[in-house]
């Protein structure tokens, strides 16, 4: 089996390519290395944009360093693959404002490719949505405050949940383009293609910053002994997903390819919002976090809790891996590998991410 993973260096393809490698696979991890969060994360040092990149040449994954946007390229190398995991992306709400060229070009032309590169060779494809594409407002309108958390009667949301609700970024819309268009595909072409609408993923491998990626985030930020700031109350929750447990859902969907879009999350079982996840840090870390509150900000969504009944029926796919377990292990990850991270601010200036192309 050979199996190309878009965005492979980056965090979730990263898991997506070790997954299929230890079954046996050959694994074409193709990134463009653009690694935007390195130019706005000031705590990482050089060796940790490289990270990914080596762990997976040493597991002998083959990497391609093209962009997604080149439509040549990546019909040229998924010709004689089994399968396309997509998971290149721009994934920052706060990029795509700032920078929604950037945000339209990689998100929505670049996900236009990969499904043209699945319909010329007629393969099997997964590609990555998130919850963010039903908007902020009715879900964070039918939310009540308790002490530590938002909380929600009925607990977890569904496919059926009216989409686009409110006022919404860029990004809401280059990743409700994806799934519009995957529908497209799977109806006028057959594409055996599902949709992955993504809850907040976690894990090793995982260099988060304010942009994305906030459980890393937290932690890196939490051991360094850096400042930590919540937009917002803190009471946000979510179901976080191990991103085992993700990359898990690509190998599930390629056994039963049963076409769709799906909610993907950890389910009620892995509710944690932001202000109980730092708890749960400095009691792992057994050190107290300097945290600060600053403004909620624009376009976010309070709770999320999936009901990923869809992808579970469709492919026996389960969520495993509880936080506390798996944030753990991200903590473990993040002690083994004390040369990526500084302990002090590098750099004083943040990148605009309209400098980025
Ligand atoms: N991490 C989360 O919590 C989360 C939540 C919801 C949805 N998602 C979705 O999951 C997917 C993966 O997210 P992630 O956290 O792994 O992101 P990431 O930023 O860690 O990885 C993305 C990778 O894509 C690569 N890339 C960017 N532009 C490219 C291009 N034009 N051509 C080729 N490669 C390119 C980057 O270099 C990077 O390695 C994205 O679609 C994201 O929107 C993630």
């Amino acid at each position: 089996m050979k199996v190309l993973v878009t965005g492979g260096c980056g965090f979730l393809g990263f898991h997506v390519c070790s997954y299929f490698r230890d079954q046996g696979a050959e694994v074409i991890a193709y990134d463009n290395l653009a690694k935007h969060e390195f130019a706005r994360n000031p705590y990482m040092r050089p060796a940790a944009r490289d990270y990914n990149r080596l762990q997976l040449e040493a597991k002998g994954v083959q990497i391609v360093a093209e962009d997604i946007r080149n439509k040549e390229a990546l019909v040229d190398y998924t010709s004689g693959c089994d399968y396309i995991c997509h998971t290149a992306a721009q994934p920052a709400m706060t990029i795509s404002w700032e920078n929604p060229e950037l945000d339209f070009s990689t998100n929505t032309r670049g996900t236009f490719n990969v499904l043209e590169a699945a319909r010329l060779h007629q393969l099997p494809v997964a590609i990555c949505s998130s919850i963010h594409t039903f908007g902020p407002d009715r879900i964070n309108a039918s939310l009540t405050e308790a002490e530590t958390r938002y909380e929600r009667n009925p607990i977890t949301i569904d496919e059926n949940e009216p989409l686009l609700q409110g006022s919404i970024t860029p990004l809401h819309a280059s990743k409700r383009s994806n799934e519009i268009y995957l529908q497209a595909y799977v109806d006028t072409y057959q594409l055996k293609a599902a949709c992955f609408r993504l809850t907040g993923i976690y894990g090793p491998n995982q260099f988060g910053g304010e942009d994305h990626g906030w459980v890393a985030n937290f932690a890196i930020r939490a051991m360094l002994g850096l400042p930590l700031t919540l937009f917002g109350t803190g009471k946000q929750l979510r179901d976080i997903l191990y991103a085992g447990d993700a990359a898990a859902a690509f190998g599930a969907f390629y056994q039963t390819p049963t076409p769709g879009i799906y909610n993907l999350g950890g389910g009620p079982a892995n509710m944690i919002s932001l202000l109980e996840c730092i708890d749960l840090i400095q009691e792992i870390l057994e050190q107290k976090a300097d945290v600060s509150f600053k403004e909620e900000r624009f376009g976010d969504l309070r709770y999320f809790v999936t009901d990923y009944a869809k992808f579970a029926q469709a492919t026996n796919w389960q969520p495993k891996v509880r936080p506390e377990q798996g944030v753990s292990q991200l903590i473990h990850w993040l002690q083994q590998t004390p040369d990526l991270f500084a302990p002090e601010i590098l750099t004083t200036e943040i990148v605009k991410t309209k400098e980025l192309a």
